[in-house]
């Protein structure tokens, strides 16, 4: 057996507790120093045998390092560190969606100058291995679609909305309590943590990067128990989804948001705080991985499967650079929203006056827009009637013209929400 590869870990919370966990007793492993913000925080795990510090610069200038694990999460100081470190010639594997949709170009970049290699296995999915089956498994096809449910902090609340009939509001207190939410959750509810994500996945399966302050984002507060409910009497589930395809030309349509996806459609049965991707590629055709999208264990088996990877690599002569992303450093621009065409679920509150649903028809038509279904849904005491509809495909800002229209009228309160559905 070879020397010990020598690790340095930044960040000892969920992720680095669990990969210390996972390597400690790993005779090949050697864990020389661990980077916290606060070394007096009590630790579940024994660290009399590792060297703490709080200054994460300390393992990029350490010569004796040959990987740096960046399990802290966020741009500061994570980038600093990493940029420091691939230029001492050290590797890094990290968890950090954040820092590599911001920043992955620059850092690969970095990496391959000083021909050193960066995996980031965790920073989507978890513990699903997909970014490895994106980059190696994949590579023969030419991948027409990536759709994801990538935040399992808000399929878990979708379910139990759906099985428990639970308001947005009890399901969200109900996944703070078991663990499935931050105490702060506007990341996962606000769709920001999806957009990193599939910014990550498109720039894998496309091979360009593309802007991830232009990609669309709509989060799940909208959602009301009456949208599951009818989106399943029209034979749906409404689902949190990450979506990567060529748009027109050379854009790509990259977006982050809710979506009604047909009952029998695999990612339909994706349930609780699960994860799953479904790829379209030219040679495979249709396929889905899923399984644990976070949590410490499933998620530094994804962390610690990078680090032997590249221990393996460390072994062969100028292996590491085989394993570099072939995303070009060429951003692409982002298909705007406005012109995607899509089947839309939309939620009307109106005053329920009699020729209502004629006034909206006309509005829709007048767009170009084509109705699939119309349903009225009851009349609360105050007079309000909800009107659900779905529309045939139809591109977004015709959608959006009729709208405008729409909440102009008189008898309209409110638009409650537009949901798109997920096409094949
Ligand atoms: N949790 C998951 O299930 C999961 C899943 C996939 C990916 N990830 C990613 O993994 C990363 C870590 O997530 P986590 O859930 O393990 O986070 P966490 O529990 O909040 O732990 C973060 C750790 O980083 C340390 N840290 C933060 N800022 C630091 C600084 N300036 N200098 C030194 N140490 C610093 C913290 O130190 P203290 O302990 O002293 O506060 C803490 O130990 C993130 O990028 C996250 O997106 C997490």
């Amino acid at each position: 057996m070879g020397a010990k590869t020598v690790l340095g870990i930044l960040g000892l919370g969920t992720v680095g507790t669990g990969v210390v966990d996972l390597l400690r007793d790993n005779p090949q492993f050697e864990i020389r120093r661990i980077a916290v913000r606060d070394i007096a925080k009590p630790r579940e795990i024994d660290l009399s045998a590792f060297e703490i510090t709080e200054d994460p610069f300390q393992l990029a200038d350490d010569p004796e390092i040959d990987i740096i694990v960046e399990v802290a999460g966020g741009v500061d100081p994570a980038f600093e560190v990493i940029k420091r470190a691939l230029t001492s010639g050290k590797n890094v594997v990290t968890a950090n969606k954040e820092l590599i949709a911001k920043h992955g170009p620059e850092i690969f970049d970095l990496a391959n100058k000083h021909g050193v290699t960066v995996f980031f296995e965790a920073a989507v999915g978890g513990g699903i291995p997909l970014i490895s089956t994106l980059q190696r498994g994949l590579q023969a096809n030419r991948i027409s679609r990536v759709a994801g449910i990538v935040n399992g902090t808000t399929n878990y609340i979708l379910t139990r909305m759906e099985q428990d009939r639970k308001s947005f509001d009890e399901a969200l207190r109900e996944a703070q309590a078991a663990g499935f939410a931050e105490t702060d959750p506007s990341d996962d509810i606000e769709g920001r943590d999806v957009v990193y994500k599939i910014a990550i996945l498109s720039s894998l399966a496309f091979q360009s990067p593309v802007e991830v302050s232009k990609i669309f984002r709509q989060g799940i507060t909208q959602i009301i128990d009456l949208d599951i409910i009818l989106a399943a009497e029209f034979g749906y589930r409404i689902k949190m989804i990450g979506l990567a395809q060529p748009g027109v030309g050379d854009t790509l349509d990259v977006r982050a948001h809710p979506m009604l996806i047909p009952i029998h459609h695999p990612l339909a049965s994706v349930e609780g705080v699960n994860n799953a991707i479904f790829i379209s590629g030219s040679a495979v055709g249709e396929i889905m991985l899923s399984g644990p999208g976070a949590g410490k264990y499933p998620t530094a088996s994804a962390v610690v499967g990078d680090i032997i990877n590249i221990a393996s690599a460390l072994k062969l002569p100028d292996f590491a650079r085989y394993f570099q992303p072939p995303i070009s450093s060429q951003v692409k621009p982002v298909y705007p929203i406005d012109e995607t065409r899509n089947a839309y679920y939309i939620r009307l509150e109106t005053h329920d006056t009699p020729g209502v649903i004629g006034k909206l028809g006309l509005a829709f038509g007048q767009h170009g827009v084509s109705l699939h279904s119309v349903a009225q849904k009851g009349v609360t005491s105050s007079g309000t009637a909800t009107i659900v509809l779905l529309t045939h495909t139809v591109r977004e800002k015709q959608v959006q013209g009729a709208l405008r229209e729409i909440s102009a009228l008189p008898t309209v309160k409110q638009i409650g929400v537009l949901l798109r559905v997920l096409n094949h």
